[in-house]
């Protein structure tokens, strides 16, 4: 059994955004932000440039004409979407890091895919129940599984050993780290991205997202409960990516919480078909 103090000490393996990411972060919300300022924060990376530029200029937003400078990217899209791009690119290397440690063998390209439909369906429940800032959504779901990263970083055999039992006996990822009494990914999930100092809605939301009804209380009750149903039905639609193989648990509550009728999630179902067609780009980053 692997205790979680241990656990924690061994996130300091992982890398953490960069203080150009994590610029971009904080100019992104910072309302006396001008478009120049956060185009000359992202210009020092010639690369993080050039791969916004490509994602910005992807099928997902269908732009009619090609952006060729970042200001033009934030100017269309908006400060929240650009820092998502920079939060995709940054949390991409991530998960396909190089490093000499064990290979768990895991499928790591599933397991982005599994995190991009994720903040894809996010924000499109976001856009049909009408939620105000639907680009935080993308960011809550991008990074909702993100202790999955953590537990393949800081322990590959144990990662081995918890992707044996949901694939082999169809189980889900948290039936088995019950069974192997292993800190769950939603706590050091929570942890990792406390530790990058990301706001406390993503805390939560990474901490509460297989229990919505947990955080009723919460001012980000809603935003757990769009991630926990989004998280539902994408593994409803690709099962395994996320690692998990059993029928995925819908928690009722986020039901109630943000009052969803059958009918809207049928609509909701229609649209994010249609959406998940043009992801391919964040995929093949
Ligand atoms: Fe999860
Ligand atoms: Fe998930």
């Amino acid at each position: 059994m692997a205790s979680i103090e241990k656990m924690i000490d061994k996130l300091e393996e992982l890398p953490s955004p960069d203080f150009i990411v994590q610029r971009i972060i904080s100019l992104a919300s910072d309302p006396n932000t001008s478009a120049r300022e956060l185009a000359e924060a992202i210009m020092i990376d010639a690369s993080l440039s050039a791969k916004i530029l490509k994602l910005a200029n992807s099928a997902y937003y269908g732009i009619p004409r090609k952006i060729t400078v970042l200001n033009e990217a934030i100017m269309i899209l908006g400060f929240k979407t650009v820092r998502n791009l920079a939060m995709s690119v940054f949390t991409y290397g991530a998960l396909f890091q190089k490093s000499k440690r064990e290979d768990s063998g895991i499928d790591r390209r599933a397991l982005w895919r599994h995190f991009v439909y994720v903040a894809v369906a996010s924000e499109t429940l976001g856009e049909i129940l009408g939620y105000p800032v639907k680009e935080e959504l993308f960011m809550n779901g991008l990074l909702h599984d993100i202790g999955k990263v953590a537990l393949d970083v800081i322990s590959p055999k144990l990662m081995k050993a918890l992707h044996k039992i949901t694939s082999e006996k169809k189980r889900n990822f948290i039936e088995a780290e019950n069974l192997l009494e292993v800190p769950s990914h939603t706590l050091i999930g929570a942890k990792l991205v406390e530790k990058w100092l990301l706001p406390e809605m993503v805390v939560q939301s990474v901490s509460g997202h297989h229990n919505p009804d947990l955080y009723i209380d919460s001012i980000n009750a809603e935003i757990i409960a769009i991630v926990h149903i989004a998280d539902v039905v994408i593994n409803i639609m690709h099962p395994g990516d996320s690692l998990s193989y059993g029928k995925p648990e819908l928690n009722h509550e986020a039901l109630n919480i943000l009052s969803l009728k059958p009918k809207i999630l049928s609509k909701f179902i229609d649209r994010l078909k249609d959406k998940l067609e043009k992801v391919d780009e964040f995929i093949n980053m």
